[in-house]
Parts: structure tokens; sequence; C-alpha cells
């Protein structure tokens, strides 16, 4: 069998075969082909799109690129996994709720970084003072994932096919590809033995998907994978224009996540919560409704056991005792990075919030190095934005409306204007649109 060949079938539109999609990614993580025949390759499926066999084929392929977990199979092993958006840090607080709330759940959370204007869970993570996200190999995961039953870890050696074809779809322009997406977070859950999952599809401005329609077409087939792979899965469509929450940039989003782990903060952050956790306990027979799964998630956020699950979790993942202690019970913000400088930002006029640009704000603590612009740069935990209002609220003029967290000794004013910018206000009373869209 030979690459190039394979690289002119899937260029003339032909369907490519099983034994062609696994020796292209054999070949892809085994580094016997080019950098450049992996660019060709993914253009070519970009463009010509996959068909439906060739998704499967390439997902079992990717799956079994690495090692696959095997929990006890009498366990129920469960998963929630988002296409990203700007302050999505539901992830934090979803896993040590969910599993507080019902103790025989296992949920191996495979996560990513952030890349472009996205967020990701273990920058956030990371963000805590000796977190690390690869710090578990294979057989400690085996063993806490069967007696602590939760972890979020990345995917080192789970689906490392995925880890080598999303840097490069980064860079070649081949990310929102419908059948790229469903190999690549497919393939992640079939490795980490996921039997049940919620997606949390995002749909809006900042986003992937940009419509309704767009988002059902991913959606129906994303399910149809799922199941002919052995995973029950159902898809939450959920709004992605502003930012969830009220705070953006790494260590921000722990603080509130923390916030939200102890019953606090903005609601938005608590819906995303407590729908996806209540979905899962439902679609796992726990429960006899999504309500019933939400007020058990709802408890565990009030009662103060998922918190401390949270901060089990973050010990068995490293973080020394005190640290984890001092994060969950004492003041949080002494032990997390924050940053040196504080600059207030007012609003020019009176009005309702009409729109909060998320892209513009993520790309702001981008610039300033909360996020990345190559794969292995270095990020600042500390830079962030805080937002005081949500869309619908009434500012007035003079109040502040926002805070921009940073580290730059001569800040360019042209940030200032930016995060400015990005809110836009109006005479008009606005009503806020709920984030839940719809389940598929
Ligand atoms: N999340 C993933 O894990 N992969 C994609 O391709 C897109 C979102």
């Amino acid at each position: 069998m030979n690459i190039i060949t394979i690289i002119k079938n899937k260029c003339k539109k032909q369907e490519l075969t099983n034994d062609e999609l696994n020796f292209f990614v054999k070949c892809t993580v085994d580094g016997c082909i080019d950098q450049y025949q992996i660019g060709a390759m993914l253009m070519a499926l970009y463009l010509n799109n996959m068909t439906n066999a060739e998704v499967l084929g390439m997902t079992v392929a990717m799956a079994n690129s690495g090692k696959m977990l095997q929990f006890r199979s009498s366990d129920t092993v469960v998963d929630k996994h988002s296409t990203g958006g700007v302050g999505d840090k539901v992830s934090i607080p979803l896993v040590p709720a969910l599993k507080a709330a019902q103790e025989d759940l296992i949920i191996p959370m495979i996560s990513g970084r952030g890349l472009g204007f996205t967020g990701g869970t273990l920058d956030k993570l990371e963000s805590i003072p000796g977190f690390s996200a690869n710090c578990l190999d294979y057989e400690q995961l085996l063993s806490i994932g069967n007696s602590f039953g939760c972890f979020i870890i990345g995917s080192s050696d789970l689906s490392p096919a995925d880890s080598i074809l999303y840097k490069a779809r980064d860079v070649t322009s081949t990310i929102d590809n419908n059948g790229l997406i469903i190999t690549s977070i497919i393939s992640k859950k079939l490795a980490a033995g996921i039997k049940y999952l919620v997606l949390d599809l995002k749909v809006g401005s900042a986003s992937f998907f940009h419509s309704i329609e767009e988002a059902k077409v991913f959606g129906k087939q994303f399910v149809i994978v799922a199941k002919l792979l052995g995973i029950e899965s159902r898809v939450l469509m959920t709004r992605m224009s502003s930012p969830i929450g009220n705070y953006v940039g790494n260590s921000l989003e722990i603080l509130e996540s923390i916030n939200c782990l102890k019953g606090k903060g903005p609601s938005d952050l608590h819906t995303l919560v407590e729908t996806i956790g209540g979905h899962l306990l439902e679609m796992t027979h726990k429960v006899k409704s999504v309500k019933e799964g939400r007020n058990r998630i709802v408890k565990s956020l009030n009662d103060g056991t998922a918190l401390e699950k949270f901060k089990q979790m973050l010990i068995k993942q490293k973080v020394d005792e005190n640290i984890a202690d001092e994060l969950c019970y004492g003041n949080t913000a002494a032990v997390l990075p924050m940053a040196k400088y504080v600059i207030e930002i007012k609003s020019p006029t009176s009005g309702y919030v009409k729109s909060i640009n998320g892209i513009m704000i993520a790309e702001v603590c981008q610039k300033l190095g909360a996020g990345r612009q190559f794969f292995h740069q270095d990020i600042d935990p500390a830079v962030g934005v805080h937002l005081f209002v949500k869309i619908g609220d009434y500012i007035k003029r003079d109040n502040v409306y926002m805070v921009l967290y940073h580290n730059e000794i001569d800040l360019n004013k042209l940030f200032l204007t930016l995060l400015q910018n990005s809110i836009e206000l109006t005479n008009e009373i606005v009503k806020p649109e709920n984030i839940i869209i719809g389940v598929i």
C-alpha cells in the first residue's frame, strides 16, 4: 500500500477502504509518512468530505492507534465533551459534581488544551500549582478509574493519532469538517472505554457551527456513528456567542469553577453543569427523568460533596494536599497565579447589553498571553477578563462593566478599545435567550 495512491484516490472522490484508512493512521503515528502527506490527506478528506463508512473506519483506526482503557464490565463509564467555546469551564465542576451525585459512575475525562480562541480545560487546571495533565501513566489511570472513579487528563497514550492529526488540522485550516470532528472526538471516547456520552455542541458566532441547521446535521451524524461503535450519546445544542460565566482566562476560570462547586456563581454555568449532568444520570438509568438528575447535581453542588470530590481528584492528580485544601476551603485566589495589573473598563454610555463578542474578548486575552498562537508556546495563567454584565443587563454610563487582568508593563491601549467594542449596548430592553437550544 502506498500513501501517494491513497491521497490520489481521495482527491478523485473515491471512498477509501478500511485498509487504506488504517494504513494512513498507522503511518501517521509511526512517523513513516511526511508531514506534507498528512496535510495533503487531511485537505483531501476536508474538501471531499468523508462517507459514513469512512468516518467509522477512520474512528476505529484512530482509537486503535494507542492504548485502550478497559474498566470492569459492570461499571457505567460516562463522559461529556464540548466542541469548545469562550469561558467554557463546564467540565471542571461537572466531573466531581456528577461523581458525587452518583458514586458508581466512572468518569475518565480526556480533555484538550486551548488553541486559537477556544480555551482548554487542561490549561485551566494547570494554573493550579502542581496539577499536571500528563502525570498519570496507563496503569495509574486504570487504577484511579477503578478505585476513585474520575479524573481529567490529556490524551498522550489514548488515541495518539488524534493528538497528531488535531495539531496538523489546526495549522492546515482543516478543523471545521464534520467527519474529521467526529473521528477526533469519538476515537478518544472509544479509547477511554466510554459507554454513555453527552456532547455539548456549541452553536453561534463563537463556535464551529454558526446555525442550528448545520449543528443538527452534525449532531445526527454524531449520534449514529457513536451508536454503531457502542456508545450511547446525546447531543445538547447550546448557545455560544457570549462567554460562559463571568470570567475568561485560566486562573480566573478556576476561581469561578470553585465558586460553582460551592453552589454559587453565574446561572448560565450552573444551567450547563446541571443539565449535562442530569442527562447523563437519566441516560444511565440512575434517575427516572432529566429533572431528577438535575436535582441530584444541584444537591451535590450545594451540600459540599462535589467540592470535596474535586479536592480529592486534585490530590489523586498529584496536587499537594495543603494546596488543594487552601484552593477549595481557604483563600482560593491566594493559591492561584494572579496578574500584576488590573484595569477597570467603564461603560461609555447607558443601555441594555445586546451582545458580548466572546471571540473578541478571547483574542485580546490570547494576545496578552492567556492562549497560544503556536502549539508549544507557554501561556500566562493569570491573564484574563472579569465581566460584570450578561446579555439583557442594564448598565449606567461610567459604571465598570469589565476588568482586565494582565502582566504587560506597557499595555497597548488598543486592547482596551477592543474590549470596550466587544460589548454592544442598546436603548431597547433585551430578553436573554436560554443557553440550551435543544437536544438530539
Ligand atoms: N474537539 C475535538 O476533540 N476535536 C475536534 O476536532 C473538535 C473539537
